[in-house]
């Protein structure tokens, strides 16, 4: 063939171009070629096709439908019917919807009980205060079988939730919601209990269907013992990945400020990319750490006191609440992320374990410079702004003071420029502050270490 070509353009001297043209003509060949066949080349197009369809569908396949396949999420028609909204809406009382909230606190920590009443007050909750026990303090005879070795503080820890849980036995509460005194919660704190109430009315993996009376006054319902919405962690019984509730909420916290350690507990229980930032996750506790958040119903607190002291206790009390629940002897719930969290001060101030002494500096930098995780907008955060007020300049703006009649002229001037000096002295004085409080900031950082 390449003879062929150097016969029809035998004038051409530039060796590349030959080159080409001798390709051109080549390919052109072959297509008229197979003109003849053109039904066995189509067939045999198509055939490629497919086969490369089908490597691509195998290789890709299962990453695009793990991304759309449904979850197990309740139609919002079930939750929004007029019953279950009207017994979420007891979510908005100062209570959450529970019996009651208490919360324990070492009673020297008057510190931590100003915060939770502040915070208490400012969004419309009311909180009992439950004291918190030093373990030492407990009589020996008093001591639960097996707890020779747990240490002090942890036999503290034990007995404080134990005298929250009678609490409740000696009330006529149905349940109570435990809460640590250094939790912090979203601003939006009523608006996510009712979205979480609905859901719990209909939750899909309960395995008994509500009584008449849980749908009358209970607006979690009451088949749980412990309900846990304030963990630092938990993931589920790998044999039970199936047992998910999933749903919306609009105050949940987007993806990068959630804690990685609920993101994995969430991808375990099949929420996805574009879910993040929108949705939560009711799956039954398995192992929930950290006891800083939850709530318990009657039946919890009985079976809790009958293992965790009747009988003696295993553990530190959130570990036996773990072999309980694993165990099966009680049944619990845990809402991921959760709905409370941790709020964490630098310094020694941070844990009831680390003694000050007299040296101030291992304050740390206190309240203003705290944080908290996994929450959309911190009401510890936003309680300093609600109540932020600028008093004198209010009164400027709507009372503006009126022109002396009394005054001469020249008084008047004198009078204003007494105003402008004395302003301009405040705002020297607020710059000196600031200043000040800055480098006071760096020199307890410094200390703090
Ligand atoms: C809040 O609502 C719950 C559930 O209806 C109820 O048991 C509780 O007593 C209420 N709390 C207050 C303070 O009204
Ligand atoms: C807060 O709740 C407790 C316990 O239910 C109750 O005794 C107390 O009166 C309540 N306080 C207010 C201010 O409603």
């Amino acid at each position: 063939m390449t003879s062929r070509v150097f016969e029809k353009f035998g004038a051409r001297q530039d060796s590349t171009s030959v080159r080409f043209r001798c390709l051109e003509l080549a390919v052109s060949g072959a297509v008229a070629r197979l003109s003849w066949s053109r039904r066995r080349f189509v067939a045999m197009c198509a055939m490629i096709v497919l086969t490369l369809a089908l490597l691509i569908f195998l290789t890709f396949g299962s990453l695009i439908f793990s991304d759309s396949h449904e979850l197990p999420y309740v139609a919002d028609a079930a939750t929004q019917a007029p019953a279950t909204r009207r017994l979420a809406s007891s979510a908005q009382n100062e209570t959450l919807g529970f019996g009651a909230i208490a919360y324990l606190s070492m009673p020297y920590r008057s510190d931590r009980q100003d915060a939770m009443q502040l915070l208490a007050s400012v969004y419309g909750l009311n909180f009992t205060f439950i004291p918190g026990v030093d373990g030492a303090a407990i009589a020996d005879k008093a001591k639960p079988l097996h707890s020779y070795w747990l240490r002090a503080p942890e036999l503290g820890c034990w007995r404080a939730h134990v005298n929250a849980w009678r609490y409740l036995l000696e009330s006529d509460f149905e349940t109570l919601l435990v809460l640590e005194d250094d939790v912090d919660f979203d601003v939006h704190i009523h608006d996510i209990f009712e979205t979480l109430s609905r859901q719990m009315q209909h939750n899909r993996i309960r395995i008994t269907s509500p009584t008449e009376h849980e749908k009358k006054t209970a607006p979690y319902g009451l088949d749980w013992d412990v309900l846990f919405v304030g963990q630092c962690s938990d993931h589920s019984n790998d044999d039970r990945l199936d047992l998910a509730h999933i749903y919306e909420d609009p105050n949940v916290p987007s993806r990068p400020d959630t804690f990685f350690h609920f993101i994995g507990q969430m991808e375990s229980l099949g929420i996805r990319d574009g879910n993040f930032g929108n949705m939560r996750v009711i799956a039954p506790s398995w192992n929930p750490v950290c006891t800083m958040g939850y709530a318990i119903t009657r039946g919890g607190a009985e079976r809790l006191i009958l293992d965790i002291s009747y009988r003696g206790i295993t553990a530190p009390v959130d570990i036996d609440i773990i072999r309980n629940l694993q165990h099966g002897i009680i049944r619990g719930y845990t809402i991921t992320p959760p709905l409370f969290s941790a709020w964490r001060v630098d310094g020694a101030k941070d844990s009831d374990n680390q003694a000050l002494e007299n040296d101030q500096s291992k304050l740390g930098t206190g309240n203003l410079n705290g944080y908290s995780t996994s929450l959309k907008m911190s009401a510890r955060k936003d309680m300093v702004k609600i109540l932020d007020l600028h008093n004198w300049d209010d009164f400027q703006r709507v009372l503006p003071p009126k022109p002396n009649p009394t005054m001469t002229a020249a008084e008047e001037a004198e009078e204003l420029e007494e105003q402008r000096k004395a302003k301009i002295e405040k705002k020297e004085i607020q710059e000196a502050w600031t200043k000040r409080k800055l480098e006071m900031g760096l020199i307890m950082e410094k200390w703090g270490g």
